[in-house]
């Protein structure tokens, strides 16, 4: 009797190779580092080195987050990662009244060119690539960055990391959206000119399917609607008048690593080889590096239970091997008592230590791909991709990602995966360790981490001690700039940064473009 996976696709007891008989290695596999892609981006993969370990991290103000990453880099990161607290995420200063309450909770409070100073104090920028979890405002913190680096005296061509920069997956599941999508998309397509121009290193979008999964999509609906969204990117951008090969190879994605670990393997197999089709076969691509599909990937932050939570550790562990097994070019391993409060530094240096004994102790960096042409792997990869197609024609039947988003088509879809995960769970057919099965009859006891409420107050003192200092009519002219180019077609980026060198703050430029732009009100129609 076959189990059904995860996306739905019927998983047998047995496979052989009878479910191989038609199919074409030089086809659907091709050499790793080489077009379709399916084995990996890289022809070395991590042979010559291991994925980017890359743990998100920022809580409280940059003070605070600035120490942890000095810790994390002197644990054996390879990359920085920063969270934002959602006020930031949404364009609002720590002393906005909507702010109250969210300051530095779930991640770190920046308002101005003064704190993202703070936060890289000690860093050479030179010396790292910085991925940013931030979306609507993203231009914001990519200009920020980039001064900082000036101050540095670190030239932006030098800079590399990565914006989320992903407003359309915003709408569909995590909502730190700001402007509509016609706004949005013009000013991601704004992005993509001024990094090339001016930081051409790095990575302008991180196309997420991480957040529609943790609100229930399956890893066929993840990828099918992440693509689905890269389509719309790729599309603006060609709109906007930029060749496909000027900003593709820039393009990053993001996914989750799920424990059901064989479908997840097959899924970013699959993920890779579709985006390296629609790349070449829709858009013309000819640079390879347009049709490799490069991405991060985070462990499934929903798998994590608030019981017994070290077992936690355990589905970190086979959600990271997924991960490697698939081929992730940078990877972030959940701390086990992320489900109960903020990582203490002793769990966030456990998670970091998953992934070294999974690099440095195992033998999965040895050879590529090891499970190319595995019976089960093979047929899963066709099967996902296929369902993964599928949906990616209907979002296209509706007219694209964004009219899809408007008719609520991948937010109906997803809520009622996540609906059925809800009921085999409460019917405890969905086995989850410690939940329903396994259960202590007394939890112990686990002191978490605590952000002080006092950073609030912090900030708002910060705030205003830079608006009594900083030029004020400097600060209006630069916003008044900026409003007349988001009024017109003339790129944004440039009187932004303007702004925010002179200390404007992030919620005034964010006002500023509000008055223009307005916000995005979602559709109730699903
Ligand atoms: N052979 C040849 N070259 C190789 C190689 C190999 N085997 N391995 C690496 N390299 C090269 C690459 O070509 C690259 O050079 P280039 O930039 O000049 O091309 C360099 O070494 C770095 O390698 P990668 O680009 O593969 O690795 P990075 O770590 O630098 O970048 C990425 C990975 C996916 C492309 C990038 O976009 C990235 O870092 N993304 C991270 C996104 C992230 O951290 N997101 C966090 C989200 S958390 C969140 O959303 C909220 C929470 O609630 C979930």
């Amino acid at each position: 009797m076959a189990r059904e996976s995860e996306s739905g696709l019927p998983i047998e007891p047995v496979y052989g190779p009878e479910a191989l008989e038609d199919w074409d290695p030089a086809v659907k596999l091709g050499e790793p580092g080489k077009y379709p892609f399916t084995r990996g981006v890289y022809p070395t993969m991590y042979t010559g080195r291991p994925w980017t370990m890359r743990q998100y991290a920022g809580f409280g103000t940059a003070v605070e987050s600035n120490a942890r990453y000095k810790q994390l880099i002197a644990n054996g990161t390879m990359g920085l990662s920063v969270a934002f607290d959602l006020p930031t995420q949404m364009g609002h200063d720590s002393d906005a009244p909507l702010a109250h309450g969210e300051v530095g909770k779930v991640g770190v409070a920046i308002d101005s060119l003064d704190d993202m100073r703070v936060l890289f104090d000690g860093i050479p920028l030179d010396k790292v690539s910085t991925s940013m979890t931030i979306n609507a405002p993203a231009s914001l913190l990519l200009l920020l960055y980039q001064l900082v680096a000036e101050e540095q005296g670190v030239s932006a061509h030098q800079l590399t990391g990565t914006i989320q920069n992903d407003v359309l997956k915003e709408y569909i599941a995590r909502g730190t959206y700001i402007f509509p999508p016609k706004p949005s998309l013009r000013l991601i397509a704004d992005i993509f000119k001024y990094c090339r121009a001016e930081i051409p290193k790095w990575n302008t979008i991180s196309i997420s399917g991480y957040h529609m999964a943790e609100a229930g999509a399956s890893p066929a609906q993840e990828i099918a609607f992440t693509l689905a969204n890269g389509i719309e990117y790729v599309r603006t951008a060609v709109a906007a008048g930029m060749d496909v090969d000027d900003f593709a190879p820039r393009l990053s994605f993001f996914f989750v690593a799920r424990t059901t670990i064989l479908e997840e393997v097959a899924k970013f197999r699959a993920a890779r080889r579709i985006w390296a089709r629609v790349m070449r076969e829709e858009f013309g691509a000819k640079n390879p590096k347009s049709m490799m599909l490069r991405f991060h990937t985070q462990t499934a932050g929903v798998q994590l239970t608030a019981q017994q939570p070290e077992v936690n550790l355990v589905r970190v562990t086979v959600q990271a091997l997924a991960a490697v097994l698939g081929g992730t070019q940078s990877l972030h391993t959940n701390s086990f008592d992320e489900a109960i409060a903020l990582p203490t530094d002793k769990s966030a240096r456990l998670a970091l230590r998953t992934q070294q004994v999974l690099a440095y102790e195992t033998d999965v960096t040895a050879t590529v791909d090891p499970f190319a042409g595995s019976y089960v792997i093979e047929k899963m990869t066709d099967e996902v991709e296929a369902a993964a197609v599928e949906l990616m024609d209907k979002v296209e039947e509706l007219g694209g990602a964004v009219a899809a988003i408007e008719r609520g088509f991948q937010k109906s879809e997803i809520e009622r995966n996540a609906y059925r995960i809800a009921q085999e769970t409460d019917a405890g057919e969905r086995v989850v360790v410690g939940v329903n099965r396994f259960q202590l009859d007394e939890e112990e006891p686990y002191e978490p981490l605590r952000v002080d409420p006092a950073i609030e107050v912090q900030q708002a003192e910060r705030l205003a001690k830079l608006r009594a200092e900083r030029d004020q009519q400097a600060v209006d002219a630069a916003l008044s700039a900026l409003r007349k180019a988001a009024e017109g077609t003339d790129n944004v980026l440039y009187p932004m940064r303007d702004a925010l060198r002179a200390r404007a703050t992030v919620g005034e430029v964010c006002n500023a473009l509000r008055e223009v732009w307005g916000t995005y009100v979602p559709s109730d129609a699903f």
